[in-house]
Parts: C-alpha cells; sequence; structure tokens
C-alpha cells in the first residue's frame, strides 16, 4: 500500500513537470512516506528527518507523509520544526496545496476514506506491474495491530472507480495487475441498485482484458476466503497461483489473544479447497513471534504449520508493542532475546522450505514476467508465477520479452535460474 502511495505522489509532482533525483542536496521538494506497523521503522523516521533537515537546499520544502505522520500529529512540528507538511496516509492528496503556496504548514491526518482516490489525477502510465487499490482499513482489530488505527475502518471502492483504474492501467502499459487492500479479500461493494460486488467480480472483469495477462491481490484474511473467490483460481487461469494469507500463528491459545477467531482447522480446510482448485497453489503468510504470553510450545505450533502448510514467500516479525493497540498493554511480553531467538528458529525453517520448493521448479518452464534488469546489468530480472525471482543471461540480440517461456536450470533458497526456451 505504501508502494502504491508513493507511487501516486510522485505522479503527483511529475504532473507539474518534477523532476526525480537520489540526492537529498539537490531536491527542491523532500517528501517522507512512513509505516509505523512496527516500532523499528517508526523510530527511524525522526532520525532520518533530522538528517534531512541537515542536507537539504535551505529553501527546499520537507515533509512527511503516511502512517508515522498520523500518529504523529502536530507533534511532528514540535520535534521538526522546519517540516513544512504533515500528511496522513488519506490526506496526502493534499500536496498540491503545499505546492502551490510554500510557505503555509499544512497538517491533515484525518480520515478521510476515499476522497483521495476522487481528487488525485488519472494516471498516465502505468508500470507492468500495477498495483490497484480497492478498500482501504481494516475492521478486524487485531490486538497487535495499529492499522485500524492508521487507516481506519473497511472501506471499499466502487466496482466502477476500480474497474476505471485498471482499464486505464491495462491501456497505457499494466501487463499484471494486483489488487490492493489490508483486508482485499473483505472487498464488498454494493451499488445505487442494490447490486453487489466482490473481489471475485473484480478478477472476472479484468481477466477479460487481452492487456493483462497476470492477475492476484494482497494481503487476504483467511475467514474471508469465500467460495467464489476460490472457485476463481479453478477457472480464471490469469489469476497467478499464489495467495498471501496470513496466519500470524500456529497456536490456538496466542490466535486467540490476537483476536483472530480461526481454528487451525478451518484455516487448513480453506487451504485445501484452494489446492483442489488449483493443485500447483502455493501459500505465503506474515508470521509474529514471540507475541505477548507465547509459550516454547505456542511457538513449536508455529513450526509446525509452517512446515505442513509449506508456506513460500513468507515474512516473519518479531512482535512490535503499538500505541493505541490492547496487546501493548497484556501482561507477559516476551523478552527480546527470546522474541529474536524464535524469529532466527523460524526464518531458518522457512528459508529451508523455500530452498526446497525453489529445487522442485528445475527443469520447469515457467510463464514468468520481466522486471528489469539485476544490479550488475548483465542478467535479466524475471519473476515466475509463484512470484520467485528468476535471473535469466541476457539474450545476443539484447532484447526482454515482457512475457516468456523460461526453463529452470538451477535454484537456491533466494532465486532460481534459468534459460529462455525460444532462444
Ligand atoms: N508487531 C509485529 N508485527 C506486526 N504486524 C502487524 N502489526 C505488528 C506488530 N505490532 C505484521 C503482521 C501483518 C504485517 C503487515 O505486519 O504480520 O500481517
Ligand atoms: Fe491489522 Fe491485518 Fe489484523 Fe486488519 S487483519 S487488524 S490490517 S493484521
Amino acid at each position: 500500500m505504501n508502494v502504491y502511495d508513493s507511487w501516486r505522489i510522485a505522479a503527483m509532482l511529475d504532473a507539474r513537470d518534477m523532476i526525480a533525483t537520489n540526492d537529498v542536496a539537490d531536491a527542491d521538494i523532500i517528501i517522507l512516506n512512513t509505516c509505523s506497523v512496527r516500532e523499528k521503522a517508526t523510530n527511524k523516521v525522526f532520525s532520518e528527518l533530522g538528517r534531512i533537515r541537515d542536507t537539504k537546499k535551505p529553501d527546499a520544502i520537507f515533509g512527511i507523509v503516511g502512517c508515522v505522520a498520523r500518529e504523529a500529529g502536530a507533534n511532528a512540528f514540535h520535534r521538526i520544526p522546519e517540516l513544512n507538511f504533515v500528511l496522513g496516509p488519506q490526506s496526502y492528496h493534499k500536496l498540491p496545496m503545499i505546492l502551490d503556496d510554500p510557505d503555509t504548514r499544512l497538517l491533515n491526518i484525518d480520515l478521510t476514506g476515499l476522497e483521495k482516490f476522487d481528487e488525485l489525477p488519472q494516471m498516465t502510465h502505468a508500470p507492468v506491474v500495477s498495483y490497484i487499490p480497492i478498500q482501504e482499513g481494516c475492521n478486524h482489530c487485531c490486538t497487535y495491530c495499529i492499522v485500524p488505527y492508521t487507516r481506519g475502518r473497511e472501506i471499499s471502492r466502487s466496482f466502477d472507480d476500480v474497474m476505471r483504474d485498471t482499464t486505464t492501467a491495462a491501456k497505457t502499459g499494466a501487463v499484471e495487475i494486483c489488487f490492493l487492500g489490508q483486508n482485499v479479500n473483505g472487498y464488498k461493494y454494493t451499488d445505487e441498485n442494490g447490486k453487489t460486488f466482490k473481489l471475485s467480480d473484480l478478477i472476472r472483469a479484468t481477466a477479460q482484458m487481452p492487456e493483462i495477462q497476470r492477475i492476484r491481490f494482497t494481503s487476504s484474511y483467511p475467514t474471508e476466503m469465500t467460495d467464489d473467490l476460490i472457485e476463481m483460481f479453478a477457472v480464471e487461469p490469469k489469476l497467478l497461483p499464489f495467495l498471501n494469507m496470513p496466519i500470524q500463528s500456529g497456536s490456538p491459545d496466542v490466535l486467540e489473544r490476537m483476536n483472530r477467531p480461526y481454528s487451525l482447522d478451518g484455516y487448513l480446510e480453506i487451504i485445501n479447497k484452494l489446492r483442489n482448485a488449483r493443485p500447483d497453489i502455493q501459500i505465503s503468510s506474515d508470521f509474529i513471534v514471540g507475541f505477548p504470553g507465547e509459550t516454547d510450545a505456542d511457538f513449536e505450533q508455529t513450526l509446525d504449520i509452517a512446515r505442513r502448510v509449506r508456506y513460500i514467500n513468507s515474512y516473519s516479525f518479531k512482535y512490535s508493542p503499538r500505541p493505541h493497540t490492547a496487546a501493548a498493554l497484556m501482561p507477559n511480553q516476551v523478552p527480546e532475546n527470546i522474541k529474536r531467538e524464535r524469529l532466527a528458529i523460524l526464518d531458518n525453517t522457512l528459508n529451508e522450505i523455500q530452498r526446497e520448493f525453489n529445487e522442485t521448479c528445475i527443469n520447469k518452464v515457467l510463464i514468468c514476467l520481466y522486471e528489469g534488469a539485476d544490479k550488475t546489468g548483465r542478467h535479466l530480472l524475471y519473476r515466475t508465477p509463484y512470484m520467485q525471482q528468476c535471473i535469466v543471461a541476457k539474450p545476443k540480440d539484447g532484447t526482454a520479452p515482457t512475457m516468456a517461456e523460461i526453463k529452470i536450470t538451477a535454484a537456491n533458497r533466494a532465486s532460481l535460474r534459468g534459460k529462455f526456451v525460444l532462444y
């Protein structure tokens, strides 16, 4: 979601003929987009703002947007008086007010819901992989999570708005569409005639577009994985065989304290249905270790579920107490050294599963999407349908097909190597 927001902010500046620079000392406007999901990133924000203040041109305007901006509010001006603006994740469309009048100081951290989507300028050229937000906010209230506070209650955009953005993206360069939302599979929009649209309707309509070759969505809440959506994996080949559906913990006790009301059996049953619909589907998860009260036995259950589901491309985090959340006040907070130890063990387990899965891809031919050159410029990077990175030697003619059949020749934990079938 933050990548998307940054992209829209960049497009607003682009529309005003501004040019991107990597050099803070050279910039006329500097915007720090921020995340407050975990404490570590939040802590870095103010030291980074201090560094920017000391490096930037004296008259360059600078400000902070995103969830840390919303959380800090006017306090951000007290900490860094030189800041020109502080805009929350739902009010960055107000940025032009600052560009029109750099002497104003702008504070807006309101939860305006969908207003920004109406006010942002239409995109004129879309990246090959285009993110399309379809809902914002979250009604789930997991006890560790600051999102319901920073991004507010769940709201779905209208079907027509989403399809207008998707069509524009398809017509201006998108090949892959990734529908976005904190709780993306909870998407539900009822129009003025009483007709209700769901994520499966968006997928079906998008798959009709000849320009779009791949469709995915993130992030999904387990209990909202309804049968109509699961069915899409069976009937719609453009929908990638890959799904991020965070379980967070494998312990029923911890899940209860997290306020994530699903049973392990229920969760595994959904995975079963998904695998019946698309036998090669791969599942990714987010995990939190060291949630308050998590015992060694609870943690073992997390390792156990990771091995049973054989998750790939997953994210694991140490529990981080956040303001405005219930878990921050819970007893039995887990000491940092135990969190660190558990994270290392979980990461090792996940990496080992990933390596094994990557090795099963050797000798297979996968249809992959071009992502760009690698750091050395000597190789091309492609993305497989399971979201693995695949490194391919540059063809002699210097071309890089957007979609290509690639035969996988080698694999390690982090990536695959392959060669074009047609060259
Ligand atoms: N501490 C650690 N991880 C968190 N996440 C959300 N809140 C916290 C927190 N307080 C993780 C969850 C979520 C991902 C986006 O960030 O795993 O799925
Ligand atoms: Fe946060 Fe996701 Fe839980 Fe919503 S479902 S409260 S965004 S972790």
